[in-house]
């Protein structure tokens, strides 16, 4: 009786092992993309570290023209980014599209901060794809804006079928430990 018990009890064991561990290999499947916007390369240096650290695809957002120095000049009220952050309804056009995005289930948004949040051509992309049920992950590089939780709640109110989650700014120069540890929690 002794040993029946015992051998019940270690193929409950192992079936539980074989749950946890099967468990653990689906959450594992997240399919990512990193997809990034950058005027100056700030931020497609620390996408490309980022993309590089978890092993993802890379999607660079390309303007269909090209932002100048005096584009950028955010002193200057009448510059192309300052007329376009003053216009919430803004959408500059993207040159490039993203082939399949159905098979991501994690997607890592970067950006440029800029007056705070995203530039209008990451609201050109989100509507671009039907992101319904996938996770929107911001990431930005800045000059002093310490989050993107700005950015995040401005993201979700266009795309509030996307879990679009806050996000984190980084300095330039994050080591890619810290991206790698940071991104663990979506992978
Ligand atoms: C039009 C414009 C607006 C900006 N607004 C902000 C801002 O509100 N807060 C901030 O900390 N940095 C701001 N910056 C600085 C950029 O976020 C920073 O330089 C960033 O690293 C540039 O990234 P990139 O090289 O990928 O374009 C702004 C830059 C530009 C060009």
């Amino acid at each position: 009786m002794k040993k029946l018990l015992y051998i019940v009890s270690a193929v409950v064991a192992i079936f539980a092992i074989i749950w946890v561990f099967s468990g653990k290999s689906n959450a594992t499947q997240n399919k990512v993309l990193v997809a990034y916007f950058s005027a100056t390369g700030n931020t497609a240096a620390v996408a490309d570290r980022l993309a590089n650290a978890i092993n993802a695809d890379v999607f660079a957002i390309e303007p269909e023209t090209v932002y100048t120095e005096a584009d950028l000049d955010y002193r200057n009220k009448e510059s192309r980014a300052s007329v376009e952050m003053a216009d919430r309804g803004s959408r500059p056009a993207i040159a490039n599209t993203i082939d399949n995005i159905e098979q991501y289930d994690v997607i890592f948004l970067g950006f440029p901060i800029w007056w705070g949040r995203e530039p209008s051509i990451i609201d050109t992309f989100v509507e671009s794809y039907d992101f319904t049920g996938k996770t929107i992950v911001p990431f930005a590089t800045s000059g002093s804006t310490p989050t993107t939780d700005e950015a995040a709640t401005s993201i979700h109110e266009i795309i509030p079928n996307a879990n679009v989650v806050n996000g984190a700014r980084f300095d330039i120069h994050v080591p890619v430990e810290e991206l790698k540890t940071w991104a663990g929690e979506w992978l």
